[in-house]
């Protein structure tokens, strides 16, 4: 079902178009010396690395000036916006079948929607089936990298990571742990954990461009056995990452208390367990006590903000802007299964919203940050993906800012480009995704509305 892009990977492609990337996270200034922007650009992309960046002129004249780049070439993209391939910090590839199932929060949502769809992955078949789809959909909405929840059963980590291998694409994934409270066809053990992650970690971490991630859904689902076995892989692999759950809903964190009367708080199980420093990523952190965004902030552990899913599940809202301010490390993501949509840009709007709502509004800027960048930067994956610095990988995602009438009527009234890019986040989504490319190849037949 994927298609691997238009044609063999050339050695050299120049884009031209209006190009915006970051070097650093612009906070509220949309003068920021951290906002990279060409409104006439070049992105020189050779063999799949960033090699030159910036104003057209400057870089068709390193072109020519370059032998060796005779045979580059050029896609002309101007009238369109190009910006690093955006990054999704938290997603369930298996959960796609039931985004949109109606009236039930978290725990009631795992039990009657989100179970009985992972306990279909129990089939290989299924599982691959799933993973085909959601890297096809994730290419057509820009998403170009993602820390993806698998499920309890290997061969879902498999089937995910062939596919995005054969793409070529830097995908985090990762098999769920989870031997409590769970149904028993989902229910893993420390003593099956102990021949199936190494097998999975040897397979796949480091294989093209893709990394193994310790997946342990949540507190209530695993022991604290089997949070430290997940603790001890995490010191002892290097460049593991981790991903899991955090204080996304009222419930689930009086269970938490529930069975840990003894913890200081939820986070603290994580932290006792090994599970907090860089690499490690938690989703929504909704409820935090002052410790625990302390902690977050000293381990230097990220939150992945799903803006969607906290709406869409009523878990809360998100003072994302607050978080970033106090230093935290944190990325967008759609969450699916509990978020509404794939698109990143669809999230952004969703994100300035929660944003409101807590009296902190997110600045234009700073939310395409979010979305490229600080998404690189909370999965500490910056020194590959998330800009068009030199060196780093060739993804990004062409937008057409005319694709939607409203948007390109917003944008004509529009002075500045911070301006632009506050109504490409609000108002644009994935009819606005023109191209993707993947280490400057470009990906076949992504428009749905042409
Ligand atoms: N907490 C534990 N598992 C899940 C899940 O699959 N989705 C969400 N949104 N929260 C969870
Ligand atoms: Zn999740």
């Amino acid at each position: 079902m994927v298609t691997p892009g238009s044609g063999p990977a050339p050695g050299s492609r120049v884009l031209l178009g209006e190009i915006v990337h970051f070097s650093g996270d612009p906070g509220d200034d949309p003068q920021s010396a951290a906002i990279q922007h060409w409104s006439d650009g070049a992105l020189w992309i050779e063999r799949g690395r960033v090699r030159a960046c910036g104003a057209r002129a400057d870089v068709l004249g390193a072109l020519q000036s370059d032998p060796a780049a005779a045979a580059t070439t050029i896609d002309d993209q101007r009238g369109r916006l190009i910006l690093p391939g955006l990054i999704d910090c938290h997603l369930h590839y298996a959960q796609v079948g039931i985004m949109a199932s109606w009236g039930r929060q978290l725990l009631e949502w795992l039990q009657n929607y989100t179970f009985p769809a992972e306990l279909a992955c129990a089939a290989a078949d299924e599982a691959e089936r799933r993973a085909a789809f959601v890297l096809e959909r994730l290419l057509a909405h820009g998403t170009t990298t993602a820390s993806v929840f698998a499920t309890v059963h290997p061969h879902s980590v498999d089937a995910f990571m062939r596919q995005a291998d054969r793409l070529g694409l830097r995908m985090l994934c990762g098999k769920v742990m989870m031997d409590r409270n769970c149904p028993p066809g989902l229910r893993d053990s420390v003593a099956t954990n102990r021949h199936e992650i190494p097998r999975l970690i040897a397979d796949w971490h480091g294989r093209g461009r893709l990394r193994y991630t310790l997946t342990p859904r949540f507190v209530p689902t695993s022991t604290p056995q089997q949070l430290e076995l997940a603790g001890e892989w995490y010191a002892a692999v290097p460049d593991l990452h981790v991903q899991s759950h955090l204080c996304e809903n009222a419930a689930e964190i009086d269970w938490v208390r529930t069975l840990h009367p003894q913890a200081a708080d939820y986070f603290a199980l994580y932290q006792a367990a090994g599970l907090a420093g860089p690499r490690t990523i938690y989703g929504h952190c909704l409820h935090l006590t002052p410790r625990e965004r302390a902690a977050l902030r000293d381990t230097g552990s990220a939150v992945a903000f799903c803006p969607t899913s906290n709406l869409f599940l009523g878990s809360g809202v998100l003072d994302a802007v607050s978080l970033l301010d106090e230093g935290i490390a944190v990325g967008l993501a759609t969450d699916i299964g509990g978020g509404s949509s794939l698109s990143l840009i669809r999230t952004l709007a969703a994100a300035y919203q929660h944003s409101q709502l807590v009296g902190r509004p997110l600045a234009p800027m700073r939310a395409w940050y979010l979305a490229t960048l600080g998404g690189a930067r909370a999965l500490e994956l910056q020194a590959m993906v998330g800009s068009f610095q030199p060196g780093c990988e060739g993804d990004c995602v062409v937008l057409d800012w005319t694709a939607i009438p409203e948007l390109d009527w917003r944008v004509d009234q529009a002075v500045t480009l911070a301006e632009r890019m506050f109504a490409l986040a609000m108002l644009g989504d994935e009819r606005c995704v023109h191209a993707t490319y993947i280490e400057g190849n470009r990906v076949g037949a992504l428009r749905v509305h042409a």
